[in-house]
């Protein structure tokens, strides 16, 4: 059941990335172009750290699979590609193997193809102290990734819909473990009163995985006989209106979900995002084309990173947050309900005050 269920999300998380409406509220950030604020390409760096935690470039392949024979080859594969390019990788969730500890390798090839990498295991919230440790010692893992997903099991035909336990069992993961655990929804958005609960429960960082990519109440909606559970599809926030949302939070937050390219990457981080993470459509360039397109689609991606850096005069990621951004349409409106003020986002450049000194103005 379980290796049927792995290999039936990677057939309709395909099948999502050829029909994908093309709705993303990315498209509701814009930068300011500031025609002057260009740097040496030399002096940028893609670089970030946070919580402990230090890699080379702000991007990583996110959880996806394993616990069947077809999806421990996409592991091999994927790991194969992150040792390529350096980038950081998860597992899928380890469930499977708790359960039926027979597909242990379709796992561990995540850490033997990619003996340097950085590798995080993936529990789910109900998952045990034990095995939450079993699956960090499986992987050697660096990280400890532990998804939420509500609306998944909601829609899931097999769901398991006993949700109250999940705070404690955080809690105590989160006492317990060695390495720094990462919290992440699987793409229907982590909400700022979400993120400071996680918080007060000693997770490290926070994963928003929000709304705009891979939509698995439609997945499991497309596993039901009757597909009943259509009106669940597109729940909850856009990572970009997650990231808005958690604007000056306690803890560092990572942002997938919808990621479709650099100037994507480069609007997360711009709005706060210590890195930046893709599944599924790194799992279609993956299956599309082999390990070759994917190295190549990581490769082009931190160099038009690199490019974009440059153009907006960022040293480092983490410099993009002080560029100016425009916030339109629905991201706009949520930001209103919610109380954020999009001014600010607008007018953050140290150009801009520089400017402002200059002029004498007190905008
Ligand atoms: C996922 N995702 C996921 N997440 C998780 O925490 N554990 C898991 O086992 C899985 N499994 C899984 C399988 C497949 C085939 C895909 C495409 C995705 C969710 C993933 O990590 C991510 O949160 C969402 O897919 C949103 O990102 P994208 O796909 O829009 O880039």
């Amino acid at each position: 059941m379980s290796a049927q269920r792995k290999d039936d999300h990677v057939r309709l998380a395909i099948e999502q990335q050829h029909t994908r409406s093309g709705i993303n509220e990315f498209d509701e950030v814009s930068f300011v172009h500031h025609a002057l604020a260009g740097i040496d390409r030399p002096d940028v760096s893609l670089a970030t750290a946070f919580a402990g935690i230090s890699w080379q470039a702000p991007l990583y392949i996110n959880a996806m699979t394993g616990g069947s024979v077809n999806t421990g080859v996409i592991n091999r594969d994927l790991a194969i590609a992150a040792r390529e390019t350096g980038v950081p990788i998860a597992s899928g969730s380890l469930n499977a193997y708790f359960k039926d500890p027979s597909c242990a390798d379709t796992f561990r090839v995540l850490r033997q193809e990619n003996p340097d990498g950085f590798v995080m295991a993936n529990v789910n919230a109900t998952a045990s102290v034990d095995n939450a440790r079993r699956g960090i010692d499986l992987l050697q893992a660096d990280a400890l990734q532990i998804h939420l997903n509500t609306a998944q099991e909601t829609a899931m035909p097999e769901g398991d819909r006993s949700f109250a336990s999940w705070v404690p069992q955080i809690e105590k993961i989160a006492a317990a473990v060695d390495v720094p655990v990462i919290v992440k929804e699987v793409g229907n958005g982590l909400s700022r009163e979400t993120v400071l609960t996680l918080q007060n429960l000693g997770v490290r960082v926070a994963d928003v995985s929000g709304r705009g990519g891979t939509d698995f109440a439609r997945i499991e909606n497309g596993r039901r006989e009757l597909a009943d559970y259509a009106f669940l599809h597109g729940w909850g926030q856009s990572t970009a209106a997650c990231l808005l949302d958690a604007q000056g939070v306690g803890i560092p937050v990572l942002a997938s979900g919808g990621v479709r390219n650099p100037l994507d990457a480069a609007r997360a981080l711009a709005l706060g995002a210590c890195a930046v993470g893709a599944s599924g459509g790194f799992l279609r360039t993956l299956l599309d084309g082999g390990v070759p397109a994917l190295v190549a689609q990581i490769t082009t991606w931190l160099d038009q990173l690199t490019a974009l850096q440059t153009m907006l005069g960022a040293r480092t990621p983490a410099d993009l947050t002080r560029c100016d951004l425009l916030i339109h349409g629905a991201l706009r409106s949520f930001c209103a309900d919610r109380g954020i003020e999009t001014r600010r986002f607008a007018q953050r450049s140290s150009s801009l005050e520089a400017l402002n000194e200059m002029t004498g103005s007190t905008r």
